[in-house]
């Protein structure tokens, strides 16, 4: 993408952040999508990625943009001023990512790239476009526990004015617990953490899907790094990934104006309610629930999380 269609991109935002609202959630396949998104779902679902496209598939406020920028580091040797070229999302589009014109959609924004692209997306498995598996692309899926994901998305839906209002915490932990709800009002974007945790896990091996932890990423964060550089074929120096992690490290991502969203207009992303660079921790959802709903939330984690062995943790001992 040029300087001029980078500029394009902010003036678009900030003339389509005059029209933004909360929008509504429609059903796609069972899935509730913000409904710009619905609508333009069969234009989604055709897309056809080239087989070097890499697709970073996560449940939103898994460690999206951590991942974008690590990847984008190693596919570019750690070089920190090329990867500051752009901000994250005109980097590496988002997929299925449709709002008010002239914002580019993800698509559009896509087919002005040329492969290979890292592509996010939040769609669960089977939502996502046949041609990734059919092009047999890489996937990275990341993964956070289910606690502190409720609560980082808790935070981001009450800063992040285009997603439905999430309401008082007490109801959004139900939301969340509930997440293909048939009533539209209390379901969450994306749908069930449960069954897209799932149905990554359950697909890893058979397409070549490298399925990774945020709480791994923050315990051993050099670890991860080095696995996400094999997946992708790469050998870079370990002075090198030394750069890469700390270049992604929390701290560094929220200052940096290319990783932490500050694109966003505050008409958009209002991050005087909630910085979307929030805490960045493993064990935050212990400031959130009360002993109640903790003890609701396990139980009916335990249900809908029993026949899958998927090692999660919510803390470190
Ligand atoms: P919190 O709200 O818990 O702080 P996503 O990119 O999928 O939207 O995820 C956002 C979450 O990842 C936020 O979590 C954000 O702070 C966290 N995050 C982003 N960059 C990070 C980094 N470099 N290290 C640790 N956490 C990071």
């Amino acid at each position: 993408m040029s300087e001029d269609e980078e500029l394009s991109y902010s003036a678009a935002i900030q003339e389509a952040s005059k029209s933004i609202c909360r929008f509504p959630l429609i059903p796609v396949k069972g899935i509730p999508l913000m409904s710009y998104i619905a609508n333009n779902f069969d234009a989604i679902s055709a897309f056809c990625p080239d087989s070097s496209d890499l697709l970073i598939a996560t449940y939103p406020k898994a460690g999206t943009t951590w991942t974008q920028e690590i990847v984008d580091l190693l596919l570019h040797n750690g070089d920190a001023e090329t990867c500051r070229r752009a901000p994250t999302p005109v980097r590496s589009p988002f997929l299925e990512i449709c709002n008010p014109p002239p914002i580019p959609t993800g698509l559009e924004l896509l087919s002005k790239m040329a492969p290979p692209r890292i592509i996010k997306t939040h769609l669960p498995f089977q939502l996502v476009p046949a041609g990734f598996w059919e092009k047999k692309c890489k996937a990275i899926y990341i993964a956070r526990n289910a606690k502190d994901n409720v609560v980082s998305y808790y935070h981001f839906d009450r800063m992040n004015l285009t997603q439905p209002e999430p309401g008082p915490w007490e109801g959004y932990i139900h939301k969340f617990m509930h997440g293909e709800c048939i009533l539209m009002c209390s379901a969450v974007p994306w749908g069930s953490w449960y069954d897209h945790v799932k149905g990554y896990w359950e697909e890893r091996d058979k397409r070549n899907i490298l399925y990774i932890f945020y709480e791994d990423m923050k315990e051993n964060p050099r670890r991860e790094v080095e696995r996400i550089m094999r997946y992708l074929d790469l050998s870079l120096s370990d002075d090198i990934i030394t750069r890469i992690v700390e270049l992604t490290s929390f701290t560094a991502m929220k200052e940096n104006p290319m990783a932490n969203y500050t694109c966003i207009p505050k008409s958009v992303f209002d991050q005087s309610i909630s910085a979307f660079m929030r805490k960045g921790e493993v064990g935050d959802w212990k400031n959130h629930f009360t002993p109640e709903q903790s003890a609701e939330f396990d139980a009916d984690y335990e249900r809908q999380m029993k026949q899958a062995d998927i090692p999660f943790r919510t803390e470190f001992y």
